[in-house]
């Protein structure tokens, strides 16, 4: 058996959370494989609504094992209270998740790190969801970092050899806080992680394939926000393409089979840097009130546009993706036009490939496609669309050389229509 990744092609929101958990009935194991509390990912099903943040979207199907992978990193707080909230929902979340023995620990010098590395920057900030993200990643690459492994291995010492170093930096930037009431929380959270079962993930993996079990991977973030290939300096801290499957769960390269490459019918994004086809009128803030786009973890405005395809023909082939699903078309019902950036003009040149920077002088090439005006919220197959959203799967199609084989129409696990999927 081989791994199906699903993830996000553009900064992150597409609705990874939804379609993962309506997809897990067809698999055995749902799996994180990257980022932290920074995502949130959002569930609606028989009225319910959750956002989950560092837990697997599968959790709600009841049989699938659901695996925090060693790409991610943990906050044993926000962790304790996600996974709480869970079980008081009915969820027997200690019989079926399973964490990863080198995933790492977000501690609270972390965030208070995260706080004042956005402060230095001043106006160049990146607009960080606050949660520790980039610190915590940056000392697991420096070979600084704290593993949840460590927790039965002279944790305290470690624990304390790492907080005093965070202490000294924060000194150097002027900074004294005060960690003691964070920190005891922060140990309830280190012993509520010591209730769940701990494992070497990479094995296990590797395991249920070899068993001919099913796995997939779910994306947190998006591609646009990937650390090598996204608008960089305003990324994430981690690999959120493909590849990050790979080293986030230990499964080789030769192991991916399907990609799901998931986008809305338009584009968002969250926090600063730059977006080519982000629209400052009014239509930008109709589809910001109808598409309800605000942050799912930090409340903030979704900066709305049309959907780019430059950006997206781009991380298609980052991804190496088989199949598309589309996200909130509903959100685009009424609109008479409706606008896709088929190719970038850059100092007077266009061009259709993604260029290394788009800080400056890009003015995106639209082509206007008729709207459909006709609400689609309600439809249960696509012989129900109407004739225009037909026409603009088939043109999204040919543009972007991948099927559409999902079109999501609302944001319950119902409003869902699954069209020629592999
Ligand atoms: P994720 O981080 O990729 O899982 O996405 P988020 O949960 O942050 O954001 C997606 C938002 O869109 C959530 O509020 C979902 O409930 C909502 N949503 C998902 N699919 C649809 C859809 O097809 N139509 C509409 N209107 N809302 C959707
Ligand atoms: P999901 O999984 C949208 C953005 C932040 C900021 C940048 C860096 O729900 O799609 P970080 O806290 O990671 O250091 O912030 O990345 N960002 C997201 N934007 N969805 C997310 O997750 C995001 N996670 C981080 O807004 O611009
Ligand atoms: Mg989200």
């Amino acid at each position: 058996m081989k791994v199906d990744v699903l993830l996000g092609l553009q900064w992150g929101d597409e609705g990874k959370g939804k379609v993962v958990d309506v997809l897990t009935p067809r698999y055995n194991v749902v799996a994180r494989f990257q980022g932290g509390p920074n995502a949130g990912h959002t569930l609606e099903f028989e009225g319910q609504h959750y956002v989950l943040r560092s837990i697997p979207s599968g959790i709600f199907q009841h049989n699938q094992v659901n695996v925090i992978g060693n790409g991610v990193v943990l906050d044993p707080v926000l962790f304790m209270e996600e996974a709480t909230d869970l079980e008081k929902s009915g969820v027997d979340i200690k019989k079926i998740l399973k964490i990863s023995r080198k995933a790492h620990l977000i501690m609270p010098t972390h965030r208070v790190l995260d706080a004042a590395n956005e402060r230095l920057k001043g106006d160049g900030k990146i607009g960080t969801t606050g949660k520790g993200i980039g610190p915590t990643y940056t000392d697991k690459i420096s070979r600084n970092g704290l593993r949840v492994g460590d927790i039965d291995n002279n944790f305290n010492e470690k624990y304390l050899t790492a907080k005093n170093r965070h202490l000294a930096l924060l000194k150097a930037l002027g900074e004294s806080p005060d960690v003691s009431e964070l920190e005891a929380r922060w140990m309830q959270g280190i012993d509520f992680i010591k209730q769940f079962d701990i494992i070497d993930s990479e094995f296990y993996i590797n395991k249920q394939l070899a068993a001919g079990k099913s796995v997939l991977c779910e994306g947190a973030q998006g591609s646009m926000l990937d650390v090598d290939f996204g608008s960089y300096p305003f990324v994430t801290s981690s690999s959120t393409v493909c590849a990050g499957a790979c080293t986030g769960l230990g499964v080789a390269p030769s192991k991916v089979g399907e990609v799901f490459g998931i986008f809305k019918a338009y584009c968002t994004r969250v926090g600063s840097g730059p977006f080519p086809t982000e629209l400052f009128d009014e239509t930008g803030a109709e589809i910001r009130r109808i598409g309800h786009e605000y942050g799912a973890v930090t409340g903030r405005e979704r900066r709305c546009g049309w959907i780019d395809l430059v950006a997206l023909r781009y991380t298609i082939m980052l991804n190496g993706v088989t199949q598309l699903i589309m996200m909130k078309s509903d959100v685009l019902d009424g609109f008479e036009t409706i606008k896709a950036c088929d190719a970038y003009e850059v100092n007077g040149l266009v061009t259709r490939d993604f260029p290394y920077s788009i800080e400056e002088g890009i003015t995106p090439v639209y082509t206007e496609i008729k709207g459909w005006n006709t609400p689609m919220s309600h439809l249960t197959s696509e012989d129900q669309f109407p004739q225009e959203f037909k026409d603009y799967i088939a043109f999204l199609e040919e543009k972007l050389g991948v099927p559409i084989t999902i079109v999501s129409v609302g944001p319950d696990r119902e409003q869902t229509i699954i069209r020629n999927m592999k």
